[in-house]
C-alpha cells in the first residue's frame, strides 16, 4: 500500500532475450494493473550480475527491454519504469534484510541450486543472495501483490518469511506481498522438450519463441515442436507437448481448454501448430511495431527513464528511511 493505494511491483532480468514465457507469464498480466494497483516494474539490471555480462551488451539489452516494456503495453504515466540499479535504495535494503535471512533459507533454492550447477565456475555471492535484493526490490515499494510467472514462487515465499520476521521484531513495517499468478500462461514450457520451462538461457533457438521473431519464423518454430506420437488435442499430463501449445494457445486467445480441444477436435497437429503459430504471430506484431517506433524517439525513452527513476527513487527512500529508523541508524543532520 502506497498512499492508500495498493501497490505491486515486479522486474524482469535484461539478460538473454524475451520470450514467449516472459511475455504470457508476466508481462501480458502487468498491462491489466494500473488502475487497481501503483506499478513498480523495473528492468533489474543489479540482479543480472550474478553472471558474467558483456557491459555494452548488458547497457543494450536493458534498455531494449525498457523500451519492450513500454512496447507492450505499460504507460510509463500510469506505471513506473526504472533501472534497478538508478535506486540505490534496492541495495541498501538488501543488505539490511541479509541481516535476517537464514543461510539455511536460501541453501533450499531451486533457482540458486539450478544456477549453481549451470554456472559451477562462478558461484558468487551475489547468486546466492539473489533473492534476497528480491525481497528488498519487493518490500521496498510496500507491493500487496507481485505478478509473476510460477517459476518465482519460490523466491516469493522467502520474501514473506523475511517481511514477516522482520514485522515480527520491529512492528508492522512491510507490507506481506502474496504471488499474483495469471490462470494461463504461468508456466510456458520449451517447444524443443517441453519438460523443461522456456529459458532464455536455451540455447538451441527452436526451443524458445522470441518477442521479436517474425512471423515466418514463428510458424517455423511451432511447426517443429516436439509432441507425441498420437494425433488427438487433448490437455493431459502424459502429453507435455501437445499441453503446452494448448496453454499456450489459451493464453493468447483467451479460450478455454475445453473450448480449444473442440474447436480443434477434427484437427491434426499440423494445423493446430499452424493455428497457435499465426495466433502468437498475430499477438505479437502490433508489440514489434511498436517497438520499432519507439526505438526512433531517443528523447522520449530518456525522459521516461530519468522522471521514473526519480519517482521510484521518492517511495523506495521512504519505506527505507523507515527501516533505518526502526533498526537504530542514526537519524541525519540536516
Ligand atoms: P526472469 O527475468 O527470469 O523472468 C521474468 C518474468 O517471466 C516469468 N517467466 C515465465 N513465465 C512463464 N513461463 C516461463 N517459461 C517463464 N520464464 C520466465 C518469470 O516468472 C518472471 O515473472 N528474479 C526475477 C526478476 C526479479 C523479480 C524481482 C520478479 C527480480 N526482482 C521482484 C518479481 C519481483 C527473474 O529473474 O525473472
Amino acid at each position: 500500500m502506497l498512499d492508500g493505494k495498493k501497490s505491486l511491483f515486479s522486474g524482469m532480468q535484461a539478460t538473454g532475450t524475451l520470450h514467449l514465457g516472459n511475455y504470457l507469464g508476466a508481462l501480458k498480466n502487468w498491462v491489466t494493473l494500473e488502475d487497481e494497483y501503483q506499478c513498480f516494474y523495473s528492468v533489474v539490471d543489479m540482479h543480472s550480475m550474478t553472471i558474467r555480462q558483456n557491459p555494452a551488451e548488458l547497457r543494450r539489452k536493458a534498455r531494449a527491454l525498457l523500451t519492450l516494456y513500454i512496447a507492450a503495453g505499460l504507460n510509463p504515466e500510469k506505471n513506473c519504469i526504472y533501472y534497478q540499479s538508478h535506486v540505490p535504495a534496492h541495495a541498501e535494503l538488501s543488505w539490511v534484510l541479509s541481516c535476517f535471512t537464514y543461510m539455511g533459507e536460501l541453501n533450499r533454492m531451486t533457482q540458486y541450486k539450478d544456477k549453481a550447477a549451470k554456472h559451477a565456475d562462478n558461484i558468487n555471492a551475489g547468486l546466492f543472495t539473489y533473492p534476497v535484493l528480491m525481497a528488498a526490490d519487493i518490500l521496498l515499494f510496500q507491493s500487496d501483490v507481485v505478478p509473476v510467472g510460477s517459476d518465482q514462487k519460490q523466491h516469493l515465499e522467502i520474501a514473506r518469511d523475511i517481511a514477516e520476521r522482520f514485522n515480527g521484531i520491529y512492528g508492522d513495517v512491510f507490507t506481506i506481498p502474496e504471488p499474483y499468478i495469471g490462470k494461463a500462461g504461468a508456466r510456458i514450457m520449451s517447444l524443443q522438450d517441453p519438460t523443461k520451462k522456456m529459458s532464455k538461457s536455451d540455447e538451441n533457438p527452436n526451443a524458445s519463441i522470441y518477442l521479436m521473431d517474425d512471423p515466418d519464423t514463428i510458424i517455423r518454430k511451432f511447426k517443429r515442436a516436439i509432441t507425441d506420437s498420437d494425433n488427438e488435442i487433448r490437455y493431459s499430463e502424459d502429453k507435455p507437448g501437445i499441453s503446452n501449445l494448448i496453454d499456450i494457445y489459451t493464453a493468447v486467445t483467451g479460450k478455454t481448454i475445453e473450448e480449444t480441444e473442440k474447436e480443434f477436435a477434427s484437427a491434426g497437429y499440423g494445423d493446430f501448430k499452424i493455428a497457435v503459430g499465426e495466433a502468437v504471430a498475430n499477438m505479437l506484431k502490433p508489440i514489434q511495431d511498436r517497438y520499432q517506433e519507439l526505438t526512433q524517439d531517443k528523447a522520449y525513452i530518456d525522459k521516461v527513464i530519468k522522471e521514473n527513476a526519480e519517482k521510484a527513487g521518492y517511495y523506495a527512500n521512504k519505506t527505507l528511511r523507515k527501516v533505518h529508523k526502526k533498526i537504530g541508524f542514526p537519524e541525519r543532520i540536516r
